[in-house]
């Protein structure tokens, strides 16, 4: 049966990042050198996860997103995904991914019977491309974005994170995908997280600004959002196959909205991507708990999620790799 956090909040959406590793080097998440890695054995097994993704689909949970890192560089992950797709009340699955795979494993995803997905592209310029990334992948990308057109994914979202200086001159070309794709876009403020490598004061531009330059594509028509919808502001502008979107995660009016929890790749529970609290599912499963056991410590996090995340700078105890964003 559904379960209900101390602030009448029903979760219903897990996060499950599955690997703190990336191939790119994105500057807003990360130093050139990378993150300090996760240990092999600290990551948890498929099968350990899909043991907490039972679970939860027993406690009505409906929505699974995959993240990483970067989900698509972990060995079968298709394999993962179909076995995700045969847990009974887990209604969706959906995949955040930096796309540079999605080349050679759209297919194969299509394939496993995953249908959303979402894409993080900063810039339509190779070179600037290169520069927030630190790999020119931005062919690689592009393509893939293609492929999963061509294939029906549905939704297909397209991340982009704001970054003064850098990508507000191409806002409008962003936005301008949903006119000729049918693609979601959606901006997202930046977030001035531990291991960013961009200063806050000089990079941070708000979703409110966006939107104003957005007007001359013509009227932002409100999208109103679905239960199992993100936080994202939805509108629909006349004209456009797809839609924007914004995501605003520093202020904090979603919080009375937000159902998810968190899983990172050593097997934490995080019930708040702003708050350092933790609770261990790893040892408990590598002990040999239960279904009941491992319920019971879901419910504990649940019990302790934070009405919200009183904001004003955040320091995580992890990089942002390893929690999925
Ligand atoms: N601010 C905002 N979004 C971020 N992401 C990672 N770091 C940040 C940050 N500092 C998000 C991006 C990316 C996703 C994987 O994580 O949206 O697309
Ligand atoms: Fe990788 Fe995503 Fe971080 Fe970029 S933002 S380095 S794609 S984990």
């Amino acid at each position: 049966m559904p379960v209900c956090d101390a602030f009448h909040r029903v979760i219903t959406y897990l996060r499950v990042s599955v690997t703190d590793r990336c191939n790119l080097r994105c500057r807003y998440c990360m130093p050139g050198s990378g993150v300090k890695k996760l240990p092999h054995k600290e990551i948890l097994r498929y099968e350990e996860i899909l043991k907490i993704i039972n679970v939860v689909s027993q406690m009505g949970f409906k929505k699974v997103r995959i993240t990483g890192g970067e989900p698509l560089v972990r060995k079968n992950i298709v394999f993962f995904i179909k076995e995700i797709k045969k847990i009974e009340g887990i209604e969706k699955i959906c995949l955040t991914t930096n796309g540079t795979l999605l080349p050679n494993m759209a297919e194969k995803l299509y394939k496993a019977g995953l249908r959303h997905i979402n894409i993080s592209l900063d810039t339509l310029d190779r070179k600037k491309y290169a520069y927030i990334t630190r790999r020119d992948a931005f062919g690689q990308v592009w393509k893939g974005i293609k492929r999963v057109i061509e294939l029906g994914f549905d939704p297909i979202k397209i991340n982009v994170v704001l970054i003064k200086g850098f990508n507000d001159d191409e806002i409008v070309d962003l936005a301008k995908l949903s006119f000729e794709y049918p693609l979601a876009v959606r901006f997202i403020e930046f977030m001035p997280l531990n291991h960013t490598q961009l200063e806050y004061g000089h990079c941070f531009l708000s979703a409110e600004e966006a939107i104003s330059r957005l007007k001359k594509l013509g009227k932002l028509e409100p999208i109103p959002s679905s239960e199992l919808d993100g936080p994202a502001k939805r509108y629909k502008i006349k004209g456009s196959l797809g839609e924007v979107g914004f995501i605003t995660a520093l202020s904090d009016h979603f919080c009375p909205k937000c159902n998810r929890l968190r899983l990172t790749p050593d097997g934490q529970l995080r019930p708040c991507l702003f708050s350092n609290r933790e609770w261990d599912l790893k040892t408990p499963l590598r002990q040999g708990a239960n279904e009941a056991e491992i319920k019971r410590i879901i419910e504990d996090a649940i019990a302790h999620k934070p009405k919200n995340h009183g904001y004003v700078k955040f320091i995580s105890r992890r990089p942002m790799s390893w929690i999925g964003g």
